[in-house]
């Protein structure tokens, strides 16, 4: 079963009240959601390899470590999630970037990819699949499928603001794929909104509505 991880960093939770606050307008989020993403980027990468590189310092010879594992690739799931990317890239620049869209079926009310672009070395890297909020888990499930159907295996699920029912229905999709989250809300409202969450996070982040 996939692990559930909550960032409680104090710095976090104190910027996602304000990223929470409906009177912060779209600037202030904006960077509020770049610098969280910084934050949990930090946290993500806590289990990434090492290895010993033999260096000279200006006093001596010395072992040191660098990083070894595979080489990582960041999802945002459009469009909410090119919001997380920028804060993620300044701790891991040489990350490569895909992109996975989906719109809802009307009738079904089932995501539907409709645009995926990956790295291609895909089954070489890790991957952090990011998306603001997990609602219902169905955009999520879906992009980590694009992802599985073009040969990824290693894969990881951020955001900031998650709900039960969606931590539920990705882990039992994906058990293979944690979730890191800054925060566990209480439920679904009956329009798919996140209690209390923090509305629409797309909107938010581009000032539309
Ligand atoms: N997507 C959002 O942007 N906000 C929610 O509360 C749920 C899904």
């Amino acid at each position: 079963m996939a692990k559930v991880y909550v960032f409680d960093h104090p710095l976090i939770q104190h910027k996602l009240t304000y990223i929470r606050d409906k009177e912060t307008g779209t600037k202030d989020f904006r960077e509020l959601v770049d610098e969280v993403a910084t934050l949990m980027a930090f946290e993500i990468t806590r289990d990434m390899s090492l290895e010993e590189v033999e260096i000279e310092t200006p006093i001596g010879l010395m072992k040191s470590k660098v990083l070894s594992g595979k080489k990582i690739g960041i999802i945002p799931i459009l469009r909410a999630g090119i919001g997380m990317v920028d804060g993620i890239l300044k701790l891991i620049p040489a990350a490569k970037v895909g992109h996975v869209g989906l719109y809802r079926d009307p009738k079904t009310l089932q995501p539907i990819e409709y645009y995926v672009k990956l790295p291609s070395d895909v089954e070489e890297r890790d991957f952090i699949v990011i998306d603001p909020m997990l609602a219902t888990g169905g955009s999520a499930i879906e992009a980590i499928n694009s992802l599985k159907k073009r040969g990824a295996t290693h894969i990881k699920f951020m955001c900031l603001v998650a709900a039960p029912e969606g931590v539920k229905a990705l882990q039992d999709a994906h058990p293979d794929v944690d979730i890191y989250i800054a925060a566990l809300d209480e439920k679904l409202n009956d329009h798919g909104y996140i209690v209390p969450g923090l509305g629409d996070a797309g909107d938010r982040l581009f000032g539309t509505k």
